[in-house]
């Protein structure tokens, strides 16, 4: 696609439509980063523009308070501490990364986003600060479409493992399985509360399988046409 940042397409000098946001979540192990790469060169092949991002991150500040938090020495404050530092990444993270990308007309896929803050510190958090927070770091630009990647923490923790045996494990892979499958059941109630938004993908099937579940899933949601076989 023709783009340029002043939100005009370039061939015709029409206000460009907004992009759309895309968020992956799901639990150690399920597949988050190659799924986003295999659904940013389905949408590259159909002429889009397309941004691949990460929380905590994606900015440089938010890169910055992400070494911090990942490194466990946010872990000490406390949850509402930890909370409100994925918040100030996540706010920095929407003023120069995201809105910006959406503005011009990008397509925009994010490794976890505001889900994650209500699965992982929600445990710890009543959800009226849950929600302010969220409200602070998100405003209106909210994902249009969640792909939740669904599987047992226990498979997901396996080929996190076998993917990095010698890894250090930063903060949250520390943490024990039953844990892990908490969150899993926390994701899968989200994604029951909002079926419009979050599709619940099963992780546990071959990449390729859940790479044209994704693709498919998203084309039904945004009205993609392509060529057959594509
Ligand atoms: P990362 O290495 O990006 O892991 P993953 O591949 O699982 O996404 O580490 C991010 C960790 O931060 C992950 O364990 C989840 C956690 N996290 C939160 O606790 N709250 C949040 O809001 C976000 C975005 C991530």
């Amino acid at each position: 696609m023709n783009s340029s940042s002043d939100g005009f397409d370039m061939k015709n000098r029409v206000p460009k439509e907004p992009g759309h946001f895309i968020t992956f979540e799901g639990g150690e192990g399920s597949g988050k980063s190659t799924q986003i790469k295999l659904l940013a060169d389905h949408l590259r092949k159909a002429d889009f523009d397309v941004l691949e991002t990460r929380e905590p991150g994606g900015s440089p500040n938010a890169e910055a308070i992400r070494q911090y938090l990942l490194s466990g020495m946010a872990e000490g404050k406390g949850p509402r501490a930890e909370a409100m530092l994925f918040t100030a990444a996540r706010m920095d993270h929407v003023e120069n990364t995201i809105k910006p990308a959406l503005n011009a007309g990008t397509w925009v896929l994010c490794d976890r986003f505001m889900d994650s803050t209500r699965v992982y510190q929600g445990m710890d958090l009543d959800t009226e600060t849950v929600d302010l927070l969220e409200k602070i770091a998100v405003e209106k630009t909210r994902p249009d479409m969640t792909i939740l990647l669904d599987l047992p923490a226990k498979q997901g923790l396996q080929r996190a493992l076998s993917r990095d045996p010698d890894g250090i494990k930063d903060r949250f892979e520390k943490e024990d399985e039953a844990l892990h499958e908490e969150r899993r059941q926390a994701f899968l109630r989200l994604a029951q509360s909002e079926p419009k938004r979050i599709a619940i993908i099963d992780a546990s099937k071959p990449e390729h399988i859940v790479d044209s579940q994704v693709w498919k899933a998203c084309r039904r949601r945004f009205g993609i046409r392509t060529p057959m076989g594509v």
